[in-house]
């Protein structure tokens, strides 16, 4: 089992989200946030918005899904948000060791999706 986690802009969102539900993925968190990346936000600041300092606007995906996913999941991350311009984003991947879905008590693979 892994955990995604993807940092987009936000303007792909919409895009990620139709190739991930291609593959069969739709489990997912979505959340709004701000950071910086190697330009400090600065090389950003006319394809997005300037925020409070030099953080800008970004989207978080937050993904958990059984190791055959994985692949499936990363691709479709990357193809809805490269554009080759600096500030596409970045997917961090973790060894997930369980999820519990509260309703049921059911752990482990059979409780992700
Ligand atoms: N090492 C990191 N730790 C935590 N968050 C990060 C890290 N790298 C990137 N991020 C997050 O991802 C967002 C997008 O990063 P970004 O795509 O600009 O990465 P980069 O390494 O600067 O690559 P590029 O040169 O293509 O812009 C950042 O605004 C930040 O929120
Ligand atoms: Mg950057």
């Amino acid at each position: 089992m892994k955990y995604l986690v993807a940092i987009i802009q936000p303007d792909r969102l919409d895009e990620v989200l139709n190739l991930l539900t291609k593959k069969e993925i739709h489990l997912v968190t979505v959340s709004n946030v701000v950071g910086r990346g190697r330009q400090k936000g600065i090389a950003e600041v006319y394809r997005s918005h300037r925020e409070a300092g030099t953080l800008l606007k970004k989207v978080k995906l937050e993904i958990a899904v059984n190791d055959e996913f994985l692949k499936q999941a990363m691709d479709a991350i990357v193809e809805g948000a490269r554009t080759g311009q600096t500030g596409d984003g970045k997917i961090f991947v973790f060894d997930m060791q369980d999820c519990l879905r509260i309703r049921t008590g059911e752990t482990g693979t059979v409780a992700i999706g």
